[in-house]
């Protein structure tokens, strides 16, 4: 999937994505994808109701972490955009942590999850967040005593997971999670009614951002089903962002990959519902997409938007918002006499 990064091999990408102004639908059916109205398949996983509901539970629920406070709605907050509010989260004991948090919305979309792509599948990604000390700072064995301690979540468990026993496992957690995240698609959005087909879906402000998209190069990363998050390139391709955008101590992928090449190489974003979410970047330092666009422009491609440009690209982006999932707040189990006690 990696793919060895040159300013040749980005331009070459750019021109071969140049297009003509009559066939804009079709050439943006070629490089992107709409988001299906269906629930997508998991590998080794199949989604069942009882694993998605189960799922959201877990993923309301701040026992799970050590200090009883932090849930994964914590930082991915379903009402904002799948996101905290930024600009990089923070965790157990007020532990600032180094990087924004990415939207779980079309998150199973993504070739590999995190900024730098170290973790294959929401399965494996799941195992993270509970265990590290900056977020929810708890051990597999706090997850399970305390799903265990409640004899609903036991009971759930059961129901999501019929062939296993005991049922309740750290693996089965992060199942359960990754089939309720498998759940948070946000198909619809203006840009998916254009590209199946309605081409008023797009206002002409919209068409002419998303022209500039494919011709200014934007779509030779941002492109495919979630516009980004399937490919890796430097975070400063042309130019080296400010080194409050681009930290000198996060290399990204490099610390996945050790090659010297993955120095300051991360997932392209993916784009989806981006309106909705700022700050923007790793370090969540860039709190408007009007100045996340020129950014990008000038470290990526050497190219400085004219202000109409700029404002295009804007309002295609915010054809990219979708329609987000009804969410109801589950109930939790009751805790018990067993449920471990929070320690702060
Ligand atoms: C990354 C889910 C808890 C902060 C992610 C990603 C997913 C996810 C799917 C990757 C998304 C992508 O790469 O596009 C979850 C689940 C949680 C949880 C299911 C609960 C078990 C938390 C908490 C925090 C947090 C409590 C904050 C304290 C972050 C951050 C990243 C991340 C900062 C990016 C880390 C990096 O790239 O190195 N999470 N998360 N998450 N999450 Fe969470
Ligand atoms: C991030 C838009 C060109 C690779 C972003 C973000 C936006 C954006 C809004 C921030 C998203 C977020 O934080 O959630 C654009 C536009 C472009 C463009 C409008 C054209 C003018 C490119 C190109 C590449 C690229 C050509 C690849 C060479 C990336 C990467 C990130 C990113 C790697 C993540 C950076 C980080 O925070 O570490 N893009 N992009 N982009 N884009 Fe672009």
């Amino acid at each position: 999937m990696m793919r060895k990064v040159s300013i040749a091999a980005v331009l070459v990408l750019v021109s071969s994505h140049a297009i003509a102004n009559d066939d804009l639908l079709m050439a943006a059916e070629r490089i992107f994808k709409p988001i299906p109205s269906a629930i997508p398949a998991v590998k080794d996983n199949p989604v069942t109701t009882e694993k998605a509901e189960l799922g959201k539970m877990l993923f309301f629920d701040p026992r799970l972490s050590a200090s009883g406070i932090i849930s994964c709605n914590t930082c991915h907050n379903l009402g904002t955009g799948g996101v905290d509010a930024g600009p990089t989260s923070v965790g157990h004991g007020w532990q600032k942590g180094p990087r924004r948090a990415p939207t779980v919305y079309n998150a199973v979309f993504n070739v590999a999850q995190f900024w730098d792509g170290r973790a294959a599948d929401l399965k494996a990604q799941a195992k993270g967040p509970v265990q590290a000390s900056a977020e929810m700072n708890a051990t597999p064995g706090h997850v399970t005593r305390t799903l265990n301690s409640m004899e609903d979540y036991v009971g759930k468990f059961k129901q999501a997971f019929p062939r296993d026993t005991p049922p309740v496992t750290f693996d089965n957690f992060t199942k359960a999670l990754e089939a309720f995240e498998a759940t948070l698609t946000t198909p619809a959005a203006p840009f998916d009614q254009y590209l199946n087909g309605d081409a008023n879906a797009l206002d002409d402000q919209q068409k002419a951002g998303l022209r500039l998209f494919m011709n200014k190069g934007c779509a030779s990363c941002h492109n495919g089903i979630n516009i980004g998050g399937q490919d890796f390139f430097p975070f400063g391709v042309i130019k080296k962002p400010d080194i409050k955008l681009l930290p000198a101590a996060d290399k990204g992928r490099f610390a996945v990959t050790t090659a010297p090449s993955d120095q300051y190489v991360f997932r392209v974003a993916p784009l989806r519902n981006v309106a909705l979410r700022a700050p923007y970047f790793h370090s969540g330092q860039v709190w408007t997409l009007k100045e996340a666009v020129g950014i990008m422009s000038e470290v990526q491609l050497g190219a400085k938007l004219s202000e109409k440009e700029n404002n295009d690209i804007v309002a295609f982006l915010n054809s990219l918002s979708g329609r987000l999932p009804k969410i109801e707040y589950p109930i939790l189990p009751t805790r018990t006499k067993e449920t471990p006690p929070p320690s702060l």
